[in-house]
């Protein structure tokens, strides 16, 4: 996501703030800029697609002066990574410059009102029309640079860390958040900002975390003054920090990996935000409406995919068969691109990688196109490579995924592809209302489902300790939750390198049951569904060969305490939305055997985060 760094006070901003982007470049981001306001009434802004470094060539000999700035990494959302999308962006005057970290949703709507007023827009992001809505609030009301955006916030609908500064206001910062992080740094006459605390540990310890809704006043000078919305004033919560620059970059968490784990109750928000409607009764995916007739039309859908996405391909294979009774084919793109398919242009093909740089599945996206079939993408970096090879898409917006196992990236995955399934069964009509909305509610109950599930990390992490020198890990499951273990030994095999194999439960008949024994732990995934029942023989089968079993099951399932030597609860979901809450306790597992190991989590050997070669 993107990075935020502000600075005011009697030092020269540029040095702090470029020195700040670089403590946030661990957040993953596409271009960089800042703005300076050096008090003789300039703004200067500088901005570039590309790198920190970039930005400091591009500003060389360049006046960068000024006692006042901010500057930002962009993590695109809203518009491709260029220099124009690039922040800080500024009003049509030049006058106030705005950096941004969220996605105000109802951006759209405000950038047509303001149209009618004659504006006019450089950029394709959410980001200017906020500022642009703050300049035109400030000019109407002939107010005050505060009361300009807390009006303006009161008019968007979203998430937002926002720091604003003004030309003709050398003295002034404006800061304010909703849903995404700000913290303010408190030196000695000298204030600092930013999206974490990385950037401002080196300068000051003692912070105030800027609440959710609120708007932080600094003056040059003054003492920072905290309001709501409504112009109330907040008590002033200076904490101190303790955290060193490293943890600081991992959120506190140990490494990146766990983080995205914990991550994914929001990630689950940012990714269903502006798609779900509240009361579940709609689903809104632009890129899939807009080009229903394709799908609807579709001889069938082919998904192509590689490792963990290519899972996520499974789940939707299901979910999009069971909702929209469309025939779907899912292939590993590095199969399908030497395979000769037959493809036609009544196909749709999904694409779906997290990277958006596969080479695998950029080759099969180039073959599709070749064959004139409607190309979708699932990707989670904007502007990559295959999000622009598409014909259309939907970004799973959970955010820079920095561990190379994936995690928040595959339940991200598996929630787009339900929710274009959900879509598209809607127009077609093969899915009843109440089906629809227990499914959509049900994504909207995920995150506190998830978190339900991250509440029993000690739990995971002890159990992980019996299973540290295993040499071999089964996993089972059945229907939507074949995938699934299919995923969660994945994830064992490429942190902990332990070798582990996913199986349909049934299958264990026709061979791989003779390698049960006292020293081969299985995993058997068992919630409540249709098919639980016989999800509990294949257990009972592995009992009876003195297999060591850990079952996920359902909240309150105390039957398989008889059967299963060890249990992990999961809440109850819709069956298709189960492996998004089945996966997270076996990504926790298989990261916690991986530290009993003291394997490289974060970065595993032979693993790189991107495959972009054959
Ligand atoms: C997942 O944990 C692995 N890192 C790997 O299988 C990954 O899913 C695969 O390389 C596909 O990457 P993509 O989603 O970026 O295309």
């Amino acid at each position: 996501m993107c990075g935020i760094v502000g600075y005011i006070g009697s030092r020269e901003a540029y040095p702090i703030l470029i020195n700040g982007l670089r403590r946030l470049e661990y957040r993953g981001y596409d271009s960089a800029g800042v703005a300076l306001v050096d008090g003789s009434g300039s703004l200067n802004v500088f901005k570039c697609k590309g790198k920190v470094a970039d930005l400091e060539k591009f500003t060389e000999g360049k006046d960068i002066s000024g006692t006042v700035g901010i500057a930002h990494t962009r993590w695109a959302t809203h518009g491709e990574p260029n220099d124009v999308n690039a922040h800080p962006h500024y009003s049509g005057s030049g006058n106030i410059a705005m950096i941004h970290n969220g996605i105000i949703e109802n951006y759209s709507v405000v950038r047509e009102a303001l149209s009618e007023h004659g504006f006019t827009f450089r950029s394709a992001t959410d980001t200017e029309v906020l500022v642009q809505l703050i300049e035109y609030i400030r000019d109407s009301n002939q107010c005050s640079l505060l009361e300009a955006v807390r009006t303006a916030l009161k008019q968007v609908v979203g998430a937002y860390a926002i720091v604003v500064v003004e030309k003709d206001n050398p003295d002034e910062v404006i800061a304010a958040r909703k849903s995404s992080p700000l913290v303010v740094g408190i030196g000695d006459g000298e204030y600092f900002l930013a999206s974490d605390a990385t950037p401002i540990v080196e300068y000051t310890d003692k912070v105030v975390y800027v609440g959710d809704g609120e708007i932080a006043h600094i003056r040059r000078g003054g003492e920072l003054k905290i309001v709501n919305l409504d112009n109330e004033e907040s008590e002033i919560d200076i904490r101190k920090l303790e955290l060193s620059i490293n943890q600081l970059e991992k959120g506190g968490y140990p490494h990146f990996m766990l983080k995205e784990i914990h991550e994914q109750p929001r990630t689950i928000v940012d990714c269903t935000r502006g798609r779900i409607s509240p009361d579940g009764r709609d689903v809104i995916l632009s890129g899939v409406i807009a080009n229903k007739d394709k799908f609807l039309g579709a001889r069938r859908i082919i998904i192509v995919a590689c490792g963990t996405s290519w899972h996520a391909a499974l789940i939707g294979e299901r979910a999009i068969e069971e909702m929209c009774r469309i025939p779907v084919e899912v292939e590993y793109s590095s199969e399908f691109r030497y395979k000769n398919p037959v493809l036609s242009p009544d196909d749709v093909v999904i694409a779906i990688s997290q990277s958006g740089e596969t080479a695998d599945t950029l080759a099969a996206v180039e073959l599709a196109r070749g064959a004139g079939a409607f190309i979708f993408g699932i990707c989670n970096v904007v502007g990559s490579s295959i999000a622009r090879a598409t014909d259309s898409g939907a970004y799973i917006h959970v955010g820079p995924e920095i561990g190379v196992a994936s995690t928040k990236a595959f339940t991200g995955q598996v929630t787009v592809l339900t929710m274009l399934a959900l879509a598209l069964a809607k127009e077609k009509g093969t899915i009843d209302r109440a089906k629809f909305e227990t499914v959509a509610r049900g994504l909207l109950d995920m995150p506190a489902l998830i978190d339900k599930v991250l509440a029993q990390d000690e739990k995971i992490r002890d159990l992980s300790k019996i299973f540290t020198y295993a040499h071999n890990f089964i996993y089972l499951g059945r229907g939507y939750n074949y995938p699934a273990a299919l995923e969660g030994a994945l994830k064992l095999k490429e942190i902990s390198y332990i070798h582990a194999e996913g199986y349909p439960a049934a299958e264990m008949k026709h061979g791989p049951i003779a390698l049960i024994d006292s020293e081969m732990p299985v995993v058997a995934i068992a919630p409540d569904d249709q098919i639980y029942e016989k999800t509990v023989s294949n257990i009972q089968e592995i009992k009876a060969r003195n297999g060591k079993i850990i079952a996920v099951v359902s909240e309150g399932n105390t039957a398989i305490h008889s059967m299963a030597d060890y249990c992990i609860e999961v809440p109850a979901t819709p069956e298709c939305l189960s492996p998004i809450v089945v996966s997270v306790p076996l990504q926790l597992l298989a990261y916690y055997i991986a530290v009993n190991k003291g394997r490289d989590v974060d970065q595993p050997r032979n693993l790189a985060k991107s495959v972009t070669v054959e």
